[in-house]
Order: structure tokens, then C-alpha cells, then sequence
């Protein structure tokens, strides 16, 4: 089997590679190959995968807000493109979404039935990605991750929420994170071998959730990283609203799975994580 990753350079994406099984023949995409936007097909006809997991999207939520027009092109047309593609090649597509299809509004984790329904543009614009396969073709799979942290970064620039909270902690300087947004992390490792298995084991087609399982408030994940570090730096909790953005976020995004598919606890996977870029 011919498995296309889109976004192959990406924190998710590099970790699909890194972990790929043997019975599936894995094709790495960046974007300089093919910006997914590009109405023409002629990348995808030339590779003719089997499977396409699509990683791709726009999701810096500020700047989502602020180039409305540029969120959807990426993150619900080009999606709708694709899943009409792989449609008409007969072609299994696995696409990557998030938490933020929630509204933030529950008390529990949301499941994969939960009703979702997006409070920003970022949401809104992923969540009409998934609607629009939902809509077009039935041999997908819409795998939802959050607070995603992996070895390469964000777009493999080094660069993600926990990185930034070692160096501040190395720093030593006071650490100050919002402790009433409520989330559940997603180490990139974890939720690449979910993806995996999901294939492999030829699952049911629809949702599900693949991040580490447990919810924990960014002041609660941010004291972990830095207690397992073993550096003193003194982190302080405070609200949202003084951290002031353009995005509205859920309050409460935490994800668990009626399908157990969601990862070990987030601690550990943290630990893990640490441990491998030391
Ligand atoms: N990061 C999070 O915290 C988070 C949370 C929840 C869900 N998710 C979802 O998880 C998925 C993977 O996230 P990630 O953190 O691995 O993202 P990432 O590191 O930014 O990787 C995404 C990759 O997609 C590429 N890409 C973006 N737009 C493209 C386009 N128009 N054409 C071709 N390639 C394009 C990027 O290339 P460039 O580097 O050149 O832009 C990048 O290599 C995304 O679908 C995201 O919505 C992420």
C-alpha cells in the first residue's frame, strides 16, 4: 500500500514517517512538492498512493483571525478538494483536525460524538474541512489531536509550546501561564503510531481521537515540564484575560475516546518526550 503524508516535515508528519510499518510504502510530502491549495493534480496522479493522511493546515489562531479568507482556503477548501480527489482515484484519506471544533462549553472530555460546533476561525475553518469530507466521501478517517508537542517543532522549525517552556525554565526568569484553559496534550509520536494502527488494523471508517489521555490546565503542564527538567524556575498561574487575544479559545477542550484510541497519559509522554531530546 502507497501511503502519501502530506505535510511530511511537520511535527505530526515527521513522526508518521519516522514510524511508518512495513506492509505500508511511505511517500514524504513537503510543500515546496505541492502547496495542497494548487487546484492541479497532477503531484497526486504522478505518486498514485493507496492512502492519503493529510497533516496540512493553517492553524497559527491569531493569524487565522486576521486572514480569515487564507484559514478556509487551506483548511476546509483545499480539504474538500482533496477528499473529491481521492474520491475519484478510489483513494483511503486519513486527515488530521483538532479539539478546537469544541467549543469549550463542556464539563467532561468530549468524545467523538460529541456535538462539536468551532468559537473562532481556526475552529470553524477545520471543522468545515470536516465537514466537507464528511460530506463527499465515505472512506475517510478524521483523526482530532491537540496541544500538539513533537521532536521537529512546528513545521519543523524546533519550535512548539514545549520547547518554549524549557528555555524560559533554563532562563530562570518567573514563568507566568494561564491555568483556567483546560486541554489534553498530544505528543506527535503517540498520535502517529494511533494513526498507524488505525490503518493497519483497517478500522471502521469516521472519528477519532488520538491524543495522550488526561486533561491538565497549561499552568499545570507547563509546572510538569519544568519539575521534570529539575531546574526551580518559579511558575505563576494566572488568567486568561490577561493574556489578552484576537482568537477566542475553548476554555475546555480535553478529548478522550469511545473508540480507545486515545495515547497513554500525557505525563508520560511528556517524560518520554524529554528524555529523547535531551
Ligand atoms: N499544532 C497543534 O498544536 C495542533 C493542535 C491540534 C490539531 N493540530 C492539527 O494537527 C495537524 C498537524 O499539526 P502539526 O503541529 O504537525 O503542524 P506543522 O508542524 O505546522 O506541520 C504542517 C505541515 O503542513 C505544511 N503545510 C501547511 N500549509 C500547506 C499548504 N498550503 N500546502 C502544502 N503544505 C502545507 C507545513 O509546511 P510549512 O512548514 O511550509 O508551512 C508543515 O510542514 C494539523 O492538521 C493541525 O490542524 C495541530
Amino acid at each position: 500500500m502507497r501511503v502519501l503524508v502530506l505535510g511530511a516535515n511537520g511535527q505530526l508528519g515527521s513522526d508518521l514517517v519516522r514510524t511508518s510499518v512495513s506492509e505500508f510504502e511511505v511517500i514524504s510530502h513537503k510543500r515546496k512538492d505541492w502547496d495542497i491549495r494548487n487546484n492541479s493534480t497532477s503531484y497526486l496522479e504522478k505518486i498514485g498512493p493507496d492512502i492519503i493522511i493529510n497533516t496540512t493546515a493553517f492553524h497559527n489562531t491569531e493569524k487565522c483571525e486576521e486572514r480569515p479568507s487564507d484559514a478556509f482556503e487551506v483548511n476546509s477548501d483545499a480539504v474538500r478538494k482533496l477528499a473529491e480527489y481521492c474520491k475519484s482515484r478510489n483513494i483511503v484519506l486519513m486527515h488530521v483536525s483538532t479539539d478546537w471544533v469544541f467549543d469549550g462549553k463542556a464539563k467532561s472530555p468530549y468524545l467523538e460524538s460529541s456535538k462539536v460546533g468551532a468559537i473562532n476561525t481556526y475552529g470553524e475553518s477545520k471543522l468545515g474541512g470536516e465537514e466537507a469530507i464528511r460530506a463527499c466521501h465515505d472512506s475517510h478517517y478524521i483523526v482530532r489531536i491537540s496541544s500538539v508537542f513533537g521532536e521537529s517543532g512546528v513545521g519543523g522549525r524546533g519550535n512548539n509550546f514545549v520547547y518554549t517552556m524549557i528555555n524560559k525554565g533554563l532562563d530562570g526568569k518567573e514563568i507566568r501561564v494561564v491555568d483556567d484553559i483546560v486541554m489534553s496534550p498530544t505528543y506527535t509520536l503517540d498520535a502517529a503510531e494511533t494513526i498507524w494502527s488505525i490503518l493497519a488494523e483497517k478500522r471502521d471508517f469516521g472519528v477519532y481521537h488520538a491524543n495522550n489521555s488526561g486533561e491538565c490546565s497549561w499552568f499545570e503542564f507547563t509546572k510538569s515540564i519544568i519539575k521534570k527538567i529539575g531546574v526551580d524556575t518559579n511558575v505563576v498561574p494566572i488568567n486568561h484575560t490577561s493574556f489578552p487575544t484576537i482568537a477566542e479559545r475553548p476554555m475546555f477542550s480535553a478529548m478522550a475516546s469511545e473508540k480507545n484510541t486515545c495515547g497513554r497519559s500525557w505525563e508520560r509522554a511528556l517524560s518520554d518526550f524529554l528524555e529523547s531530546i535531551e
